[in-house]
């Protein structure tokens, strides 16, 4: 007797679902209890002291495995204070001790909030995501809370806000500069006058970043706000740091 495509299809779609079938009931013990959900107590076990558990690090409430970092996230390691615990200011004020290690990000600018944003992404990229802390950022059933929206919301207002910077600054030249051996820093314009220029305060988000040198023209040395670099005249275009 010849095979029959009547017989031949219900049999295959027999085997496939018994395979499909297979292969969901052996992962859903996995997938169901995908994300995961951690208390504070329960993430701080894995801060990396008991080398037979993973290393987790929690940040805005994401729960990443970050094992394959032992050497920063270890016992020892530069950022051993980030494992076992949400501790997202950290990121931004790089205060590794006490009161510094929260995940309370009260009083920081829309950048500084979209900084931490962005190492959130990093993790993303960089580590597996297991889990979410219940706390601040996801309530007990794993859902976002007004706080993390708020947050995500003070992350994209930052965005724009560095955005409009990066538009308003292109429409000045920026200094040349360079360091050497031999001569230290220098700064200089090929055309103009090299002046420091203040930043918008939610701009600073460190000393570092609350200045820039830019090239100002003749006509333009009056402008309020303009800093003529420490040991240089006012008409040089070049100045040694
Ligand atoms: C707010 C301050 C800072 C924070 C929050 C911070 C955070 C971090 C974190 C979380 C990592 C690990 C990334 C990973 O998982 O691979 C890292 C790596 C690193 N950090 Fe920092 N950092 C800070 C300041 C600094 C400073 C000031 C320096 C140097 C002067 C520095 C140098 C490095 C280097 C070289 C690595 C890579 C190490 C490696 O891959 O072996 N960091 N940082
Ligand atoms: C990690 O957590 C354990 C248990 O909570 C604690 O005994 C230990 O001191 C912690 N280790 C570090 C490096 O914080
Ligand atoms: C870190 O934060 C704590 C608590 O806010 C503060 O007492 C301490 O001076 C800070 N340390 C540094 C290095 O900023």
């Amino acid at each position: 007797m010849r095979w029959s495509p009547f017989l031949g299809i219900p049999i295959c779609v027999a085997l496939l679902s018994f395979s499909l079938f297979k292969f969901f009931s052996l992962k859903s013990p996995i997938s169901r209890s995908l994300p995961r959900l951690f208390t504070a107590e329960e993430l701080a076990l894995y801060n990396g002291t008991d080398t037979g558990l993973p290393i987790l690090l929690g940040i805005l409430g994401s729960v990443f495995d970050v094992t394959k970092g032992k050497s920063h996230y270890g016992v020892g390691g530069g950022y051993s204070h980030f494992s076992g615990r949400d501790a997202s200011r950290a990121f931004v004020s790089g205060n590794f001790t006490g009161e510094g290690l929260t995940d309370n990000l009260h009083g920081l600018s829309s950048t500084e909030v979209k900084s931490i944003v962005e190492w959130r992404d990093f993790y993303i990229r960089t580590y597996i995501f297991v889990g979410k802390l219940v706390g601040r950022y996801y309530d007990n059933e794993g859902n976002p809370t007004k706080y993390l929206k708020g947050v995500e919301a003070k992350a994209a207002r930052g965005a724009q806000l560095l955005e409009k910077q990066k538009k308003e600054e292109a429409k000045l030249a920026s200094c040349n500069s360079k360091w050497s051996q031999e001569e230290g820093s220098e700064v200089w314009c090929d055309k103009g006058y090299p002046r420091l220029v203040q930043r918008p305060l939610e701009i600073a988000l460190t000393g570092k970043m609350s200045k820039r040198c830019a090239c100002f023209q003749e006509d333009q040395l009056g402008q309020a706000g303009l800093e003529v670099y420490d040991g240089c005249d006012y008409f040089a275009n070049r100045c040694r740091l």
